[in-house]
């Protein structure tokens, strides 16, 4: 498509990329280039998307270099490769040399954190007339735009309970496993669910520190599995970790959910709960279904980088990019169905 602008999408072949990639060939008019290690899995993808408007390229994160080379030309890199407790700190600046946007779907707190605080990093995007938006994806993102909505409704609120419910039928990235592994932490608790009662393990997340510092908020942040056997059984079996190599075991449980995969749900929840110190409380949830919703917040504002809507550069809160309101306008259109305050 001539002069449509080109996106690079890191991590093209894993369960998010490929549903990243779907939006945004719907949603904008940009071309694809389709990146990651191994070329079969994006040729494939490529063929499945749209050949015409997909380009599948051999690329390995672990060199800043390369990625800088091949974001020459392109409008934005979309990153959803991960975990991103193993991406190079220097990816972002690559992207910023080679004239494009840098967006993420992080869920790390290294990797968030270290970015919103990057001064330096802000001033060089900005100076370019370019953005750096880490977490654009379920956390902290959504999460984020819930809290706020909470907090105008309750401005005395002292605590929040943020809760992710993954239903059994989303597909477990081989990347998505690794960060369950790294992330969680404790002995799970009981919660309910949109399935009845599941115990929720505390996962380590750039939302807590983010709620306190822009919110006040003195918050917990948990994940829910509609069926926990497997993650008990993935968890106990960290310890043989060193056995497989630090992909194997991520691997090898990606693997195992698939022939259980078609059991259950294919709805994924955030939702988000404030409490004021009398007790009272108020709470509001987002919902999508097929893995949808952790790739709305990237496409929503890479929609908006392109339409001129998103005119601050540098480092990027992105929930703060739109009021709640906008925000959930635009994620409604898109399908996310909004539950709690209004
Ligand atoms: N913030 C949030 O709320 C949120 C929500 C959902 C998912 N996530 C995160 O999104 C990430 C992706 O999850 P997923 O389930 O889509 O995982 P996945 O299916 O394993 O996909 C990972 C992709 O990254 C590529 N990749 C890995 N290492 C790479 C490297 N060094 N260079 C280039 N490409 C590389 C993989 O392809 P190759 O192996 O061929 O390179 C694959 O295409 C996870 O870290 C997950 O935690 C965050």
């Amino acid at each position: 498509m001539a002069g449509a602008p080109t996106v690079l999408i890191a991590g093209a072949s894993g369960v998010f990329g490929r549903r990243l990639a779907r939006e945004l060939l719907v949603a904008t008019g940009a071309t694809l280039v389709l990146a990651g290690r191994r070329i079969g899995p994006l040729e494939e993808a490529a063929r499945e998307l749209d050949p015409a408007r997909c380009l599948p390229l051999a690329l390995d994160l672990r060199d800043p270099g390369a990625l800088e080379a091949a974001a020459r030309g392109t409008f934005a890199v979309a990153c959803t490769a991960g975990p991103s407790q193993d991406l190079d700190p220097a990816l972002p600046d690559a992207a910023i040399r080679a004239g494009a946007h840098w967006l993420d779907i992080a869920d790390s707190t290294g990797w968030v954190q270290a970015i919103l605080r990057n001064r330096t990093l802000s001033g060089r995007a900005a100076a370019v007339g370019l953005v750096v938006a880490p977490g654009l994806s379920t956390l902290p993102c959504l999460a984020m735009v819930l809290a706020r909505a909470l907090r105008e409704e309750s401005p005395h609120a002292r605590t929040a309970r943020a809760l992710l419910f993954i239903g059994n039928r989303n597909r477990k990235g081989v990347a998505s496993v690794a960060t369950g592994l790294l992330s969680a932490a404790g002995a799970p608790v009981r919660v309910e669910t949109p399935v009845g009662h599941r115990p929720a393990w505390r996962f380590g997340s750039p939302l807590p520190a983010i709620l306190r510092e822009e919110l006040g908020l003195e918050a917990e942040f948990r994940v829910a599995f509609e069926l926990p056997a497997g993650f008990r059984l993935a968890r106990a079996s960290r310890p043989l970790g060193r056995l497989f190599g630090s992909e194997g075991l991520p691997r090898l449980f990606a693997l195992l959910s698939r022939p259980i995969a078609g059991l259950g749900s294919d709805e994924g929840r955030i939702s988000v709960e404030v409490e004021d110190a009398s007790g009272v409380r108020a709470a509001a949830s987002f919902t999508g279904r097929g893995q949808r919703m952790p790739v709305l917040p990237l496409a929503v504002v890479l929609a908006g980088l392109l339409s001129g809507e998103i005119r601050e550069r540098g480092v990027l809160r992105c929930w703060n990019g739109f009021s709640p309101g906008e925000w959930t306008r635009r994620l409604r259109d898109r399908g996310l169905e909004r539950g709690g305050i209004p």
